[in-house]
């Protein structure tokens, strides 16, 4: 039996309703944001009080595994996702900036990842990978690199359940925000609108109070931010200070 990928407490299923709003059925932008924080700008030697320090606050958390191939960078794999799954409640975002997810993306939906994001520029068979990892139980997210054009993937949009849009060029934290990258959210959200697709439109680099409302107004609706965040005196109010910025340029506060 292929199980059931992993629903998010209140997450609103494809095809049902608006609460209130009879007959309306929901397009992801009318959906609330979600704010992942980057573990990435967090201190790895208290990687389990840090989680837990945006509980109630966060609503995925955002794992970048590195691989020194793939990036240059070099973070954490499997066995560190396997741990911190215990230490907390929050849906895991992996994000895997590595060679050969094929080989090993499946494993992190078995981990208990909430959605794994793969690199396209990775993978010869997004739609084969993402199918898999449905079947492992999570969601499945395609991330596009900075230097690599939308356009050829917008077709596999029915079969993702998360795009994620880089906003830098993935492999570091702490870089600027480009908001040239937009252009590809927008072309991801017109598309999603015109095939009325159920997709978390994902960005990723240089996320802060001076620009999550831009990538909020492009049509984003997921949003991930590490400096912004684990570098703030109070991490869990500077969630909350994202949502409500992101909230009100998606019309949704
Ligand atoms: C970089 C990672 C990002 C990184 C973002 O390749 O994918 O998730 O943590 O960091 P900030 O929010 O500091 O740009
Ligand atoms: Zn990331």
């Amino acid at each position: 039996m292929v199980p059931m990928a992993r629903a998010l407490p209140g997450e609103i299923q494809p095809g049902k309703c608006a609460p209130g709003r009879p007959g309306h059925t929901l397009s992801a932008v009318e959906l609330s944001p979600i704010i992942a924080p980057s573990i990435l700008a967090s201190d790895f030697s208290r990687l389990g009080e840090e989680v837990r320090a945006i509980e109630g606050a966060a609503d995925w958390v955002h794992v970048d595994v590195m691989d020194n191939h793939f990036v240059p960078n070099l973070t954490l794999g499997l066995p560190v996702v396997q741990s911190l799954r215990k230490a907390t409640a929050i849906p895991f975002d992996v994000h895997l900036m590595i060679t050969d997810p094929q080989r090993w993306a499946p494993a992190y939906a078995e981990a208990g990842a909430y959605n794994v994001t793969f690199h396209a520029e990775a993978c010869d068979d997004p739609v084969a990978l993402a199918k898999t990892l449905r079947a492992a139980g999570s969601k499945a997210g395609l991330a596009i690199d900075r230097d690599t054009p939308v356009e050829p993937y917008l077709e596999l949009l029915p079969y993702l359940d998360t795009i994620l849009i880089m906003t830098i060029k993935a492999g570091f934290g702490g870089q600027a925000f480009m908001p040239e990258m937009l252009d590809k959210v927008r072309d991801v959200r017109r598309r999603a609108k015109v095939n009325n697709l159920e997709i978390r439109i994902e960005v990723d680099g240089g996320i802060a109070a001076d620009t999550i409302e831009q990538a909020a107004e492009a049509g984003a609706d997921a949003f991930v931010a590490g400096t912004a965040v684990y570098g703030a005196a109070d991490p869990a109010e500077a969630i909350r200070k994202l949502r409500g910025l992101a909230a009100r340029a998606m019309g949704v506060a």
